[in-house]
C-alpha cells in the first residue's frame, strides 16, 4: 500500500468518467462492438497521447469514446475507475458524465445512465463508495441542445445531483447556458461549471452570477484577478483544481509552476482532482503525490487538501462528519510519510 496523501481518505470532484477510458479498454470494447480502431496496437495510441492545449485533447477524447455503446461498457467502464479510485483513497467520488457525446452518435440516454448508475450501486455495496452523477452540456454545442439534454434527463432526476458545463471554453462563456442553469436550479439540481482553465476571470464571474455555481471547475485563472480571489475566499467557494491536467493541457508549463499552493495561501477552498486520468498520467491519489513533491507541500497542507474536498462535496451533514471523521483518524501519521 503506497503511503501518505496517495491514500489519505478523498472525496473526487472533478472526474469525467469518459476520461477514465483506459487504452486497453478501448482496445477491448472496439474488438467486442467489432469497431476498427486508426491505431495498430495499445502502446501506438498511448503514444498519442501529447497535448498542446484543451482542444487538441478534447479532439481524442470523444474520438476514443466512440468505442462506448452498450449498457454494459458504460458499466464496466465506470467499474473499472471505482477499483482504481479506491486503490487511491477515495471514500467518496461526484463523477461527471457527458450525455451529448453519446447521443449525438446514436447511444440512447437511458443506455448511458442505466450503465453508469449500475456500477455506482455496485461500488457502494463492494467496496463502500459512495458516489453521485453530475450531468455536463457541452458548452461547444448550442443551449438548445443543453436545454434537450436537460429534458431527457428528467425522469432519472434523483440519480443526478447536478449539472455541470465543459468541453471548449474559449469563447464559449458562461452566460450562453444561463437560463439552461436557470431551470436546472428550479428542478432542484446543484450546478457547477469548468471556468478559468483556459478562460478568463470573467468566465468565474459568470459562472458565479449567473450560473449560481456551488464550486467552479478549474478556476486557476482565478488568482489573476484579486476582487475575484476575495469573492471565492469569502464565498467559500470550492475550486475543483486538477494538476497533472493542468501541464498535460499546458495550462502551467510545470508542476512546479502550478499555482495550487498560492491558492491554499490565499485561503481558497481548492481540491486536488484527476480530470481524466486515463489521458493525463494518473488518478487522484497520483495526482495528490505529484503536487506534494512537485510544490513540496506540508503534511498539513495535503490534509486540508482533502479536508476540502469532504466540505466541497454534496453529500449530507452526517456523510461529511463521518468522512472527516475518517480523515482525522488517517492522519498526520500517514500524511507524514509523504
Ligand atoms: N476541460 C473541459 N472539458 C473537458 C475536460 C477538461 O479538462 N475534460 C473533459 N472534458
Ligand atoms: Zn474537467
Amino acid at each position: 500500500m503506497p503511503p501518505g496523501a496517495f491514500a489519505l481518505p478523498k472525496a473526487e470532484l472533478h472526474l469525467h468518467i469518459e476520461g477514465t477510458l483506459e487504452p486497453e479498454l478501448i482496445f477491448a470494447l472496439a474488438e467486442r462492438n467489432r469497431l476498427t480502431l486508426p491505431y495498430p496496437s495499445v502502446d501506438a495510441l498511448r503514444r498519442a497521447y501529447e497535448f498542446t492545449d484543451l482542444q487538441s485533447f478534447l479532439d481524442l477524447y470523444y474520438a476514443a469514446m466512440n468505442v462506448l455503446r452498450t449498457e454494459r461498457d458504460f458499466a464496466e467502464l465506470a467499474e473499472a475507475y471505482f477499483v482504481r479510485a479506491r486503490e487511491q483513497g477515495v471514500v467518496h467520488a461526484e463523477i461527471f458524465f457527458d450525455p451529448q457525446a453519446h447521443t449525438a452518435r446514436g447511444v440512447a440516454f437511458e443506455t448511458v445512465i442505466d450503465g453508469l448508475w449500475s456500477a455506482v450501486r455496485e461500488s457502494e455495496r463492494r467496496f463502500g463508495i459512495s458516489s453521485k452523477l453530475i450531468m455536463c452540456f457541452l458548452r461547444d454545442r448550442s443551449a438548445e441542445s443543453a436545454m434537450a439534454t436537460l429534458d431527457q434527463a428528467l425522469p432519472y432526476g434523483e440519480r443526478i445531483v447536478g449539472v455541470g458545463l465543459d468541453s471548449a471554453e474559449l469563447g464559449h462563456p458562461p452566460s450562453k447556458f444561463a437560463r439552461v442553469f436557470e431551470r436546472a436550479l428550479a428542478e432542484g439540481w446543484k450546478t457547477v461549471a469548468h471556468a478559468g482553465e483556459e478562460g478568463p476571470p470573467a468566465y468565474v464571474w459568470e459562472a458565479l452570477d449567473l450560473l449560481k455555481v456551488s464550486r467552479v471547475d478549474h478556476g486557476v485563472r482565478s488568482l489573476e484577478d484579486p476582487a475575484l480571489v476575495a469573492r471565492l475566499r469569502d464565498e467559500r467557494i470550492p475550486l475543483t483544481v486538477c494538476p497533472l491536467s493542468n501541464v498535460k493541457l499546458r495550462v502551467f508549463e510545470d508542476l512546479r509552476r502550478h499555482t495550487l499552493g498560492t491558492m491554499l495561501d490565499e485561503g481558497l477552498v481548492a481540491t486536488v482532482n484527476s480530470d481524466d486520468p486515463a489521458y493525463f498520467g494518473g488518478y487522484v491519489g497520483d495526482n495528490f503525490t505529484a503536487v506534494a513533491e512537485a510544490l513540496d507541500l506540508a503534511p498539513s497542507a495535503l490534509v486540508t487538501l482533502a479536508r476540502n474536498s469532504f466540505e466541497a462535496s454534496f453529500v449530507d451533514t452526517a456523510t461529511r462528519e463521518r468522512y472527516l471523521a475518517l480523515l482525522d483518524a488517517a492522519q498526520p501519521e500517514r500524511a507524514a510519510q509523504v
